[in-house]
């Protein structure tokens, strides 16, 4: 990152302490290098728990490197919570790459995943391993998530047999809102056992992890329990391997009402706006800038 603070370079302030004490945990482990896939699977079959987080840009991002989180996503959920569209759908690649390119840059030990954009793989494995080079190459990222089980098995085969890491994404994929709606998925007997066969579609296809959105703890657990790579829940309970958030949602940025599945744990929004109230008062009452911000 480019900043005359010199953040993405600078080694935690206070390093989170390893929650086994090996040293080697995803979170508080000692190892400051970056994390890779191989490390993720060794935390499941430790039975670590993990959190992972959104960010969309490198400032942000070295936040949260510094305070130890070991995954960020650069999801398309930057298409509501950053780029100010009303869903995730009209995210370009080129959107995608720049800031997930600027995350990179960011983070020293962070593993950086990128979303593949709705109508970046959807017409094939073949179109969806051009989209993931552009990301793996260009923005510089560990790996890529994409929605879908069983519907997108083969572009997850062929990812990974090219050598880019896969996360996959199932349960509620907000890519397919316009078919979907916003609702928990997985209820009832038929529905579960689909999800049952996506999650072991996405596995044997070769990812090392996938994201369970808006799905019944209760199959969310019943999921975590058969497979061998690690899950990551959102409003899916608390029995996955791992949890992420959005970032917009977890600090209070996000305006109105969040859904009830996220936790606020700040009110940036509240402090932001105080301080550009606070900064507009001093302007106008030329009480800003005073002698110690003047040069002569
Ligand atoms: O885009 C995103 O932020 C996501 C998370 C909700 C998992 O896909």
């Amino acid at each position: 990152m480019t900043s005359s603070s010199g953040a993405a370079a600078a080694a935690p302030a206070h390093p989170p302490t390893s929650a086994d004490g090996s040293g080697k945990a995803l979170y508080g482990g000692k190892s400051s290098r970056r994390i890779t896939v191989h490390d993720i699977t060794a935390a499941k079959e430790r039975g670590e728990k993990w959190p992972m987080l959104t960010a969309y840009d490198a400032m942000t991002a070295s936040v949260f490197d510094e305070a130890g989180i070991p995954v960020m996503l650069v999801g398309d959920s930057m298409g509501n919570c950053h780029l100010g569209y009303e869903t995730t759908v009209p995210v370009t690649l080129d959107e995608m790459a720049v800031l997930a390119a600027a995350v990179v840059r960011g983070t020293r030990r962070a593993l950086i995943v990128a979303d593949l954009p709705f109508g970046s793989y959807q017409e094939g494995p073949v179109q969806a391993l051009r989209s993931a080079t552009r990301l793996v190459k260009d923005a510089g990222v560990g790996a890529v998530k994409l929605e879908g089980g069983e519907r997108s098995h083969e572009q997850i085969s062929l990812l990974v047999q090219s050598g880019i890491p896969v996360m996959g994404h199932i349960g509620l994929t907000p890519q397919s809102v316009n078919a979907m709606g916003y609702r928990v998925q997985g209820r009832g007997e038929e529905a579960a056992q689909q999800l049952l066969r996506d999650a072991k579609a996405v596995q044997d296809a070769g990812a090392f992890a996938v994201v369970l959105e808006l799905v019944p703890g209760e199959l969310a657990a019943e999921v975590t329990r058969s497979l061998h790579i690690p899950t990551v829940g959102i409003g899916a309970g608390p029995e996955t391997d791992a949890q992420v958030l959005v970032y917009t949602d977890m600090a209070g940025l996000t305006p109105g009402r969040v859904p009830r599945f996220t936790k606020q744990y700040a009110n940036l929004r509240q402090t932001l706006g105080d301080a550009a109230r606070t900064f507009a008062d001093e302007v106008v009452t030329g009480t800003f800038p005073q002698a110690e911000h003047t040069f002569h």
